[in-house]
């Protein structure tokens, strides 16, 4: 198996480039297929779920060619195949978006049906209500959803949870329906916006995302265009702890700094400084580290995918902190992987306790899920001596390069290839 050796203990210096955000990218790709012409994704992160994304959109028929590592063109002029292979949506759980995607452009999608995944259920409901209310009608078999609308309307659509990812799904959909479309009680993360712009780049009309209402005038036609995807949040807020746990001071470049603001906050409190630029943000820590309670919301709450990350910074803070999972039934299961580096945190459902110890210990390791595993790293970087980590394709699923990002700060990181016959993991 492919694993990170990590040698903590040094504080991590130097500049860091954030790449473009996974959960925009993973939804824009999907998008694409609304244009039925060329687009020109810019600062695409270089990450396996972008990967997966690119393969199925070449499998249903798109022209994928790569401009560079980070630009990519594709033509979905000539896609007619509505049905998304199932081995190759299960490699990602936002294939979701290929449904309201294709459901858009020709009134039809056939998607396996995503799964539970290890953060708890994760139901789609939600986008189901959505596309109903357009018009479309959903039915499962053998494990695909199978979703088909003779002509899709606009409606309006309260949704009962705050979803991103039905929040975009019913975007994706609505963009060409006949009619109005007013989503009430949205979600409002970056990618939210930065998925909406995109759409109105390829001619749809959509207003108000970012905010609890959103409103989309049908359009007969989109077109192709060329974009280009905002900075990872959370790639940005990862690096940030990593950072605040080594005692290091990183300029992190290539962020909207209002984006962060969330987790600016937090760590702040917490006793790390921060300084904000144009688009980079310096973190320095010097004093200790203190305590404090988290509870995670949807945005511009403080955001779930960051959860496992600051548990790992607190339980190095002096005092007893408490992290609320708000989002994931069952989000805190990495905790046990991350009691073999002598941390204190006992957890309770969605909650967790944290009595901060004064250091970790190095301890091989298990990646969980992705933002787990990233927290992980991170742990271990604050570690005097050495950690392994197995299971590091969930990590690659979300950050590029984090081995030549971290050496770049000064860390002692290697990954060691797998050996012949080493299975990929399923991702979630
Ligand atoms: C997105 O997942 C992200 N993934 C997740 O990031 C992130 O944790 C999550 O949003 C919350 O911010 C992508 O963007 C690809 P939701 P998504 O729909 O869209 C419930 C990462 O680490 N719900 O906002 O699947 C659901 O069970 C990943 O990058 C319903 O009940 O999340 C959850 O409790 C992990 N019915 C809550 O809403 C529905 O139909 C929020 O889920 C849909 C969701």
């Amino acid at each position: 198996m492919e694993k990170f050796v990590i040698r903590g203990g040094k504080p991590l210096m130097g500049e860091v480039t954030i790449s473009g955000a996974k959960n925009a990218a993973v939804a824009i790709l999907p998008a694409t297929i609304l244009a039925g012409g060329k687009c020109v994704l810019e600062n695409l992160p270089s990450i396996s779920d972008v990967g997966a994304c690119l393969d199925i959109l070449s499998a249903m028929g798109a022209q994928v060619r790569t401009i560079n590592k980070h630009t990519v063109e594709i033509d979905t002029t000539h896609i007619t195949k509505t049905m998304v292979p199932d081995e190759m949506s299960r490699q990602m759980r936002a294939s979701y978006y290929f449904i309201g995607a294709l459901l858009g452009r020709f009134g039809k999608a056939t998607v396996s049906m995503p799964g539970g995944c290890n953060l708890g259920p994760r139901p789609i409901d939600q986008h189901l209500k959505a596309f109903a209310a357009f018009g479309a009608k959903d039915s499962v078999d053998n494990g695909m959803i199978d979703v088909q609308a003779s002509e899709l309307h606009g409606e309006e659509v309260f949704f009962d949870t705050v979803s991103v990812g039905a929040t975009i799904n019913a975007m994706l959909a609505a963009v060409m329906a006949k009619g109005t479309t007013i989503l009430e009680n949205v979600a409002k993360e970056p990618h939210i916006v930065d998925v909406a712009n995109f759409l109105n780049t390829m001619g749809a009309d959509v207003r108000g995302a970012g905010t609890d209402v959103i409103k989309i005038r049908g359009v007969e036609k989109m077109h192709g265009c060329t974009y280009s995807i905002i900075p990872d949040q959370i790639e940005a807020g990862s690096y940030m702890v990593a950072a605040a746990v080594t005692g290091g001071n990183v300029l992190v470049k290539n962020v909207i700094p209002k984006h962060l603001e969330p987790i600016t906050s937090k760590m702040e409190k917490a006793g790390v400084t921060i300084e904000e630029f144009d688009d980079a943000v310096r973190v320095t820590r010097q004093g200790d580290l203190e305590a404090l309670n988290i509870k995670t919301m949807p945005h511009p709450g403080f955001p779930t995918d960051m959860q496992p990350l600051m548990t790992v910074m607190l339980a190095l803070a002096n005092g007893t902190s408490i992290v609320t999972e708000g989002i994931w039934e069952n989000r805190f299961r990495y905790v046990d992987e991350l009691s073999r580096m002598g941390v204190n945190i006992q957890v309770a459902g969605r909650v967790a306790v944290i009595e901060g110890v004064q250091e970790l210990l190095p301890a091989p390791m298990r990646a969980t899920d992705l933002r787990a595993g990233a927290a992980m790293v991170m742990a271990a970087l604050a570690a005097n001596g050495v950690s392994e980590i197995r299971e590091i394709d969930h990590i690659e699923r979300g950050y590029e390069d984090i081995v030549e990002k971290l050496k770049g700060l000064g860390a002692d990181i290697k990954r060691i290839e797998k050996p012949e016959g080493a299975v990929l993991k399923q991702a979630h």
